[in-house]
């Protein structure tokens, strides 16, 4: 199926920081895409062009076949967006926001009425349609900002971090309201610094200054992971001096608990395991995950996978 979210070779820069640095990807009907970077990857400023909100400097975006930044070109109509940081009237209502967006959107009266109350429904948020957005808990008022990028039922629903700062409880909740409407066909690019939420995507893209380490779908990616990962508890006197000998070979350290999770490359690890037991450390091999190889690739690791252009 031909995409409806395209980003090909985006650059751009802010002063002296190169946010993003020839990102691309595209998304296809009904597909939900996981940007997934760290803090400062680049991934609000691809959404932000993507949302036509900044024109970039290289490259292209495409939405629906259109540029996102032409306002004459009906574009807005097919594209939702729920920015990361707030995008609502903090001072009007659950339902005032609501009807807000809906006039934006010049939806019809009974649009708006159908399409809010089937919102409010899924959402949960029926019984708190009285009280002002900036009273509402940090998962509600997600779901809210979330109910307003839906009510002109976009074709293409851009979401920048839209779990964060929210209990597991409500980040369920929207991940399977996500799942709803990419059922009914909806694209959908989501970032998040999550890596649990990555294997939640059908497909994602690693991004990482500004470029995509790895794409494709999460436990393809899992799977075709070189390295060995081990979990490692003792004193820091004991473990540390033992994984600075094995230099290059341990590819990223996190903690874990009290212990330490080690990712090291898969032909070194016998030998690390050996010297660490010596040492007096408690050794475990760990079942890799997304965070190991989010991790490994970040540190310039071995690659896994189909990787990016
Ligand atoms: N308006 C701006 N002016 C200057 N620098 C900016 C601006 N917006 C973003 N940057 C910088 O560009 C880089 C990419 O930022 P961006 O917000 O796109 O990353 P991000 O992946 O969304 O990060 P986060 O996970 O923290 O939201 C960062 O180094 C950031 O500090
Ligand atoms: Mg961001």
């Amino acid at each position: 199926m031909s995409p409806v979210v395209a980003a090909a070779g985006l650059g751009h820069v802010y002063g002296a920081v190169r946010a993003l640095d020839g990102l691309s990807f595209a998304v296809a009907p009904g597909e939900l895409y996981g940007l997934i970077g760290a803090d400062g990857a680049g991934k609000t400023t691809a959404l932000r062009i993507l949302a036509g909100l900044i024109v970039p400097q290289r490259g292209s975006a495409r939405v629906v076949g259109l540029d996102p930044a032409d306002t004459r070109s009906g574009v807005r109509e097919s594209l939702g967006y729920m920015p990361q940081r707030y995008s609502l009237y903090g001072d009007l209502s659950v339902a005032e926001n609501l009807r807000f967006f809906a006039r934006l959107f010049c939806l019809s009266r009974r649009e708006y009425a159908e399409r809010s109350a089937r919102l409010l429904a899924i959402t949960r948020l029926e019984k708190f349609a009285g009280r002002p957005a900036e009273q509402l808990s940090g998962g509600m008022y997600k779901k809210l900002a979330l109910a307003c990028a839906l009510l002109h039922r976009p074709r293409v629903l851009l979401l920048d971090e839209p779990t964060n700062g929210v209990d597991p409880v409500s980040r369920l909740d929207l991940w399977e309201l996500l799942y709803e409407f990419v059922a009914e066909g909806m694209a959908v690019v989501v970032s998040t610094p999550y890596m649990d939420e990555a294997e939640r995507c059908h497909r994602v893209g690693l991004v990482h200054h500004g470029r995509l380490l790895l794409e494709g779908e999460p436990r393809a990616l899992v799977a075709g992971f070189t390295d060995a990962v081990l979990q490692v508890a003792g004193a820091a006197e004991c473990v540390e001096p033992v994984l600075e000998r094995a230099g290059a070979d341990v590819v990223a350290v996190a903690p874990l608990g009290g212990a330490l999770r080690v990712v090291v490359r898969r032909g070194a690890s016998a030998g690390l395991r050996r010297a660490l037991a010596a040492a007096g450390a408690q050794v475990e091999p760990l079942r890799p995950n997304f965070e190991d190889l989010f991790l490994a690739q970040a540190a310039g690791g071995a690659p896994a996978g189909e990787a990016a252009a």
